[in-house]
């Protein structure tokens, strides 16, 4: 009897970390790159060249210690880079040499279950970065030793050596190799039914013994498409993958094989438009590429991955240091139809180029907590946690085009209205007239990044206040009734929020 009842709650356990993709769609992810986030002994003075490719000291439990860093910004998921063990320097984890073993620099297996339990005790989930595609050996592909290996330490379980020189064709992109003459990175033979099962084994065990609620899947074109949905019924929690391409048409039907990818083109939309390379139309273009599933194959927008930085790409400060411009891209992506994600460092407005550039240690930073994007996710994260919390139907709410013009555009996410603008910092104070709010006549709005206060007119419409081309949020004020979010109750008599019950601008308490 006792068995069973052991047996029982075990399953129990097991069915509470298993997240699938309904209980993800909620939530807002925190990219961590392991060996730059933080360090165990918490230095912040602690040295890292990004340009020597090395190891900087990041911890599993560097990042535990100051998860509460993350979670002050309203993020409830984090995701981490692999946890594999990697062949020597490789800091990133995307080298991995033997599956079954962690990487030491990292940490134990007891500093990633303590991690585990400590995002899930802040009621986080922990997304982990898996690479099924290849393993690695330091050296050229025809002098790979498949005996050091640690797994799949058999030619036979790799397709033979072949190297991508088309990346249209997508046989090759497929069976043949990544890397180069310094990294070999034999293509793992997912084809094969029996190296397959093998993998299945080995997420199965992977999820289950580091609790782990969610995965982002690495070089996703890379692998042939059939293996993943037995791979990731396997794995049994939630999957994002890694799709690094532009075309909504290659992308988004991989959607059919795993809850969810990358948002790679709504991604260089975002970055085209608010940095000023495009204009609104470009949005509007890529909005429609993923409603119109018949033409693409996307499945379902509200599980995409939401980004516009990441660890292998200039990061938007590389391009332009215009705050406004930034604030606006992380308006679309935070309160868009997707799972927004940020990459650690987006919030200290970080500025590097392609990696290795974008790799910088977080810790340069002092984990400031009053920096100005720093304050802007924060915000964004409360108004989105909040609605979700008010409003389960919100997340099924897919975004609507109000208006626009080359250089604004009025959205609408169920109770949440936005207005954005990619003129820049520079840009006049000026008033818009709104197009289909439909707010409910002579009620009051507020803009909960100013927390300006409107009336709203005879038509359900305001007149927005745009000042230095910042985004503008528009809710109204009985849906923030429960929230801490331009309210007068709680700082009644407070200065800071003497100003908003007056009517006019006033700033937020974080
Ligand atoms: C794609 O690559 C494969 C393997 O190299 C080759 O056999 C095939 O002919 C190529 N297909 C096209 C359309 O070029
Ligand atoms: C996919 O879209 C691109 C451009 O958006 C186009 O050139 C290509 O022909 C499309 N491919 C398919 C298979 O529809
Ligand atoms: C952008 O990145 C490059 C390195 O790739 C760097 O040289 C440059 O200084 C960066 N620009 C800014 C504004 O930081
Ligand atoms: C944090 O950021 C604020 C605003 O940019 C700045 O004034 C302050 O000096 C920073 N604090 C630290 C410790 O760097
Ligand atoms: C945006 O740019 C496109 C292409 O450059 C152009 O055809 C279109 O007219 C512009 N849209 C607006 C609203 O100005």
């Amino acid at each position: 009897m006792r068995f069973f009842i052991t047996a029982a709650v075990a399953s129990l356990l097991q069915t509470c970390f298993a997240a699938t993709a309904t209980d993800w769609r909620s939530r807002s992810i925190y990219q961590v790159f392991t060996d730059r986030f933080a360090r165990t002994d918490g230095n912040t003075a602690a040295p890292c060249n990004v340009a020597n490719n090395l190891y900087c000291g990041g911890t599993w439990k560097g990042l535990e210690k100051k998860l509460d860093y993350i979670k002050n910004m309203g993020f409830t998921a984090v995701w981490i880079s692999p946890i594999t063990a990697q062949v020597a320097n490789a800091y990133h984890g995307y080298y991995q040499n033997d599956l079954y073993s962690l990487n030491t620099h990292f940490g134990t297996a007891r500093d990633l279950r303590s991690l585990a339990s400590a995002l899930h005790s802040k009621g986080m989930y922990l997304m982990v970065d898996i690479v099924p595609n290849h393993m690695a050996f330091a050296s050229c592909p025809d002098k790979v030793d498949f005996r050091r290996l640690k797994t799949f330490n058999h030619p036979d379980k790799f397709h033979s050596y072949c190297p991508i020189k088309n990346t249209g064709n997508q046989t090759e992109l497929e069976d043949c190799w990544l890397g180069d003459c310094n990294m070999a990175l034999p293509d793992i033979k997912t084809d094969d039914p029996l190296v397959a099962r093998e993998m299945n084994a080995w997420i199965r065990w992977l999820v289950s013994a580091h609790n782990v609620d969610g995965l982002r899947i690495d070089s996703v074109k890379n692998v042939n498409k059939a293996f993943f949905p037995p791979f990731c019924r396997a794995a049994g929690v939630f999957c994002m993958g890694e799709v690094s391409e532009g075309h909504a048409n290659y992308t988004y039907p991989y959607q059919k094989q795993m809850d969810s990818v990358l948002d790679y083109p709504l991604y260089y939309s975002i970055t085209r438009v608010f940095q000023q390379k495009s204009n609104m139309s470009d949005l509007v273009v890529a909005l429609a590429s993923c409603t119109d599933n018949q033409e693409t194959g996307c499945k379902d927008p509200t599980l995409l991955g939401a980004f516009f930085e990441n660890h292998d790409n200039p990061r938007f400060a590389n391009v332009t240091q215009d705050l406004s411009l930034v604030k606006n891209a992380l308006t679309f992506t935070m309160l868009g139809d997707g799972i927004p994600i940020v990459y650690q460092g987006q919030e200290q407005n970080f500025a590097g180029g392609d990696d290795p550039w974008c790799r910088e240690a977080l810790w340069s930073s002092q984990f400031n907590t009053t920096s100005p994007l720093y304050k802007h996710t924060a915000l964004l994260n409360n108004i989105r946690n909040h609605i979700v919390s008010e409003s389960a139907p919100y997340l099924s709410y897919q975004t609507r085009i109000l208006a626009y013009t080359a250089t604004e555009m009025q959205l609408r996410k169920g109770a949440i209205r936005t207005v954005l603008s990619n003129q820049g910092e520079h840009a006049p104070t000026w008033a818009l007239k709104t197009q289909g709010m439909e707010f409910e006549k002579g009620k009051t709005v507020f803009d909960v990044l100013s927390c300006a206060r409107y009336g709203v007119d005879g038509n359900g419409e305001v007149d927005v206040n745009m000042r230095s081309g910042e985004p503008v949020v528009l809710v109204e004020e009985n849906v923030l009734r429960g929230s801490d979010l331009c309210t007068c109750e709680r700082g009644r008599g407070s200065p800071r929020y003497r100003t908003v019950c007056g009517g006019e601008r006033g700033t937020h308490d974080l």
